[in-house]
Formats: structure tokens, C-alpha cells, sequence
């Protein structure tokens, strides 16, 4: 599906890992670090102020055809969390709302609420989950007409569950909440249609399934939310006209743009604009199709060795992330043994977490399943 040469280390390595820390497209990378390197090299000469205000609207091209949604509706920032605390500043739930995820969601897509309702007295509500995987209805159990938030990663980050989006924006908006998911570990892999989910927010960060680097995050802000929230972190960047340089006045673009507030590491947000045009380019369905199919080439070698497969293995829920438990064998160890081979996996909780992406191929598979067979002899 993809040139080799554009992720060399593939040649030799199974890499199993983007949903820890994906590979970047060789050539994405370049335009990250020649951009370092100029900047470092040559100072405003080439990054005058004309570059640095329109710094983000390359990202802003790429993330309306991720998101198929209006460039408008585009803010970059440097981290997820980044963007996720500021969105959680400007809603900030009162002291009688609440606001609910699930009890195994990774940490960052709770902690920016959880902080405000050290400030607001608002109520955090998990919804019970095991063997990371939540039931979508315990979720929704868990709302009422005080929930003002929804907060919940599209797909878990242990398992690989995916929950059905466009059912929870439903369900908040009839409760007249929010809902805001944390795309980290789904943009890039799976199909997004921001503006058809009905999800009010999504935000992703930048180096897992979207191939980018640390330092950048991508954010879908829907229009309804571009002239009313105020952002929770601002800066100078977050005046209209961000150059005029006056400190009596403070007035937000009418557009997600509002959200981006200071200068960054920009050179990393080249760097995810080109991953992301890499992928756009490649179609996300086809990298879907790629990756699930590796998935169930996975599945299978797991099953033909009596693998314990904690992932839900059902079509809707099911992603290209498999997880597995191998009784009697501690993950950690099994980990290593696998990258003495060059299989690079993960363990996370008490789990060996596999997230095959658009880099690999069947052999890589193979390469795992028969280095598990080998390592369990
Ligand atoms: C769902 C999810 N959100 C966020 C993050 C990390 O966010 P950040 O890069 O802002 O630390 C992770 C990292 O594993 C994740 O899995």
C-alpha cells in the first residue's frame, strides 16, 4: 500500500506499535526538520511574520479533508491535552453538572475535566468498564439532564474498542451536553465525518494513527461552538488580527482559529500537515481496510496458538488494535522477547497490545505469530 522507502525500518522490523508511537512518512519528516534547521540556521529570514501567521493553514487544508468538514472549523495546537484543557476552561461544567467517560479511559481525556472540577465542584462520572472495554450503554447510563460533558476517547487506547459516535452525540444532545472525543487513537486509521458525527469537539494528537510528530495536535471545533466559547488558554495568537500587537483588547477570531494561542515548535505542525496529506492521499477507507485486515490475520495466528484475545472481536466495535494475554507468561517479558526478534509491540496494563497501521504488511504478521509460536515453545 505504501512505498518502503518512505518508513525504511519496516524492510527489517515488524513495527506493531502505533498505538503507542507510529512511524512518519520519511518524506513528512524532512519537512519537519528542514523547517528545525532553517529556523535555526537562518533565524526570521525565511520565518518572517507573514510565516508565522499563516503557519497552521496548510494544517487547516489537511484537517477539513480529515475531518470533511470546513477549514474554518481546524485549530491546531502543540498536544491533545493542550487543546483538550483549554477546551475544558471554556465549557468549564458548574458546580451542579457533571460530566461523564468511562473508568478505562487513558487519563489525559478525563484529567483536563477532572481539573476543573477541582475549581467548579462539577461531578466526574465513570462508567464501569473491564479488560478495557466499556459497554456503550453503561456510558450512557451514566447521563442525566445535568450532564453538560461527554468526554470519551473514540477508541480506548488498551483494547482497541470503538464506540458508535454518532449514537452518543445523539444521546448528549438530547440532554443538551457536549459531547468531545479524543480521536488520538482513531484519526489516521478510521473514516471521521466531524460535521455528520454530530460530535462537538474532536481533537487528535499527532503521532500515533495520524503518522506526525510529538508536538502537534489537530482539532475539529464545530461552527456552533466558533463565536461562543471562550478559550481556556490564550495568547497572542488568539486576537483576530494577531499582529496589531495591542494588550487593551482581546478579540477572538469567529473561527476554531480562536483556540491556537501562542507560538510552537511549527515545524512540527508541518510535519503532521504532511503526514496527514500522505494519508488523505492514500484514502483513510483504504488504510482501514488494510489495517483491519492485518487485524484479522492477527486474530487468527492468536486463535491457532490458544491466545487469550481481549479486544471485542465484533465488526462494529472492533479496531486494528489486538490485545492479548498470554496465561502463566508476564507481557512485559514477552515484549522484549519479541523486539530481540525486531517485532515491536507493546505491553499496556497487563496486556501485549499489537496496532498494525498502513506501514505494514502480511509478513510482518507472520513474522509475530511465528516468533509468539517460538517464544511459548
Ligand atoms: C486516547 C489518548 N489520548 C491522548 C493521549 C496522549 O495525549 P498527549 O499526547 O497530549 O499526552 C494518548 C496517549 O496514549 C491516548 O491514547
Amino acid at each position: 500500500m505504501i512505498n518502503q522507502d518512505d518508513f525504511p525500518i519496516t524492510r527489517d522490523c515488524a513495527y506493531l506499535n502505533a498505538a503507542n508511537v507510529s512511524l512518519m512518512p520519511a518524506p513528512a519528516a524532512k519537512v519537519m526538520t528542514d523547517w528545525q534547521t532553517d529556523v535555526a540556521l537562518n533565524g526570521s529570514n525565511n520565518f518572517n511574520d507573514l510565516a508565522e501567521d499563516t503557519a497552521f493553514d496548510g494544517l487547516r487544508v489537511q484537517g477539513a479533508r480529515l475531518f470533511n468538514c470546513h477549514e474554518n472549523d481546524i485549530a491546531g495546537g502543540s498536544s491533545c491535552t493542550e487543546l483538550l484543557s483549554s477546551i475544558a476552561w471554556a465549557v468549564m461544567p458548574k458546580a451542579h453538572e457533571n460530566i461523564v467517560s468511562t473508568d478505562i479511559v487513558f487519563p489525559s481525556t478525563i484529567y483536563p475535566w477532572t481539573r476543573v472540577s477541582h475549581h467548579t465542584g462539577c461531578e466526574i462520572r465513570l462508567a464501569k468498564g473491564q479488560n478495557g472495554y466499556a459497554h456503550i450503554d453503561e456510558l450512557i447510563k451514566c447521563i442525566d439532564h445535568n450532564t453538560a460533558v461527554i468526554s470519551l476517547s473514540h477508541v480506548e487506547y488498551t483494547g482497541g474498542q470503538l464506540y458508535d459516535i454518532q449514537k452518543l452525540a445523539d444521546v448528549a444532545h438530547e440532554h443538551n451536553a457536549l459531547l468531545v472525543v479524543d480521536a488520538t487513537q482513531s484519526a489516521g486509521a478510521i473514516p471521521i465525518d466531524g460535521p455528520k458525527s454530530g460530535a462537538d469537539v474532536i481533537i487528535s494528537g499527532s503521532y500515533k494513527w495520524l503518522c506526525g510528530p510529538f508536538g502537534a495536535a489537530v482539532m475539529y471545533l464545530a461552527p456552533h461552538l466558533q463565536n461562543t466559547l471562550e478559550p481556556g488558554f490564550v495568547g497572542f495568537r488568539s486576537h483576530s488580527d494577531m499582529w496589531t500587537l495591542s494588550p487593551e483588547r482581546l478579540d477572538y477570531p469567529e473561527t476554531a482559529k480562536r483556540f491556537e494561542s501562542s507560538t510552537m515548535a511549527f515545524g512540527c505542525i508541518k510535519g503532521l500537515e504532511h503526514s496527514m496529506k500522505y494519508l488523505l492521499d492514500l484514502g483513510i477507507d483504504n488504510i482501514q481496510n488494510h489495517n483491519m485486515k492485518l487485524a484479522d490475520q492477527l486474530i487468527d495466528g492468536l486463535n491457532s496458538l490458544d491466545i487469550n484475545i481481549i479486544s471485542p472481536i465484533n465488526r462494529a466495535e472492533r479496531t486494528s488494535i489486538v490485545t492479548c494475554q498470554v496465561d502463566g507468561h508476564d507481557p512485559a517479558d514477552i515484549v522484549e522477547k519479541l523486539k530481540q526478534r525486531n517485532i515491536i509491540a507493546h505491553k499496556r496494563q497487563n496486556y501485549i497490545r499489537f496496532a498494525p497501521h498502513v506501514y505494514n504488511n502480511p509478513s510482518h504478521i507472520d513474522q509475530a505469530i511465528q516468533s509468539l509460536a517460538s517464544i511459548l515453545k
